[in-house]
């Protein structure tokens, strides 16, 4: 294992040491979320009783593999805590997603949860958002009206494909990535790009006041 891949799995096996028997939890995306998920497959099988939320089609897969009970919004009201990946943190705490096109559903899980517990490796751990493209989750009708507008307000828009067609989300929409540069101010942004008709959430996570794991290539695994 590869020394960045050893600090996802540290960052997602510090997370996974948070949940609690009884715990209704938020499993998140990606390939440090993978991590968490795994962990708390074993823990699982160890005898651990909880309850999960997936925030994508493949975490819902994986955790099902590992025997985690999955539940939904139509049986619980709130999370006690979701894990999840992201693209960049900055200094300050505010987070760009959706690099595994999961934005939305991973939105929606971190929003009703109470606890919220980001894990990334070094590398994400960022002075100012914005070297990664932001990914933003649109309709697909009319999307080239989107992407003119996200050209006006200075992003360079790129729509995400896979195998030469467009990138279809779990929730059947396209993704745009968006190169803005350094976004000053997050939140503005992220309001901006919502008024836009067509635009179904924004990969931007604000003012969410998370837990954030960073792991260290050295071996190193911070709480922040
Ligand atoms: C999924 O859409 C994303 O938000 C992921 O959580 C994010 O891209 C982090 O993924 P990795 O841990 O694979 O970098």
């Amino acid at each position: 294992m590869d020394a960045i891949t050893q600090a996802k799995k540290a960052a997602g096996e510090k997370a996974a040491a948070l949940v609690q028997p009884g715990m209704l939890v938020g499993l998140g995306t990606g390939s440090t979320a993978y991590w968490a998920i795994e962990k708390i497959g074993e823990m699982v099988k160890g005898g651990l009783n909880i309850r999960a939320v997936a925030t994508s089609l493949a975490s819902e897969k994986q955790a099902r593999e590992l025997g985690i009970p999955i539940t939904s919004f139509s049986e619980i009201q709130q999370l006690d805590i979701d894990i999840d990946g992201a693209d960049e943190v900055s200094h300050d705490l505010q987070i760009i997603k959706g690099g595994g096109g999961a934005l939305l559903r991973e939105k929606i899980v971190a929003m009703a949860s109470r606890r919220k517990v980001i894990v990334a490796d070094e590398r994400k751990y960022v002075k100012t958002l914005g070297k990664f493209p932001l990914p933003i989750e649109i309709i697909p009708f009319g999307w080239e009206l989107v992407f003119r507008a996200v050209q006006s307000l200075q992003g360079a828009p790129t729509l995400r494909t896979k195998d030469d067609k467009p990138y279809i989300t779990d929730n059947g929409n396209y993704i745009l990535d968006c190169a803005f540069g350094a976004i000053e101010n997050p939140e503005q942004l992220h309001h901006q790009l919502k008024a836009i008709t067509g635009v179904v959430e924004t990969g931007l996570f604000i003012n969410m006041q998370p837990t954030v794991i960073i792991a260290y290539e050295n071996g190193d695994v911070k709480t922040i």
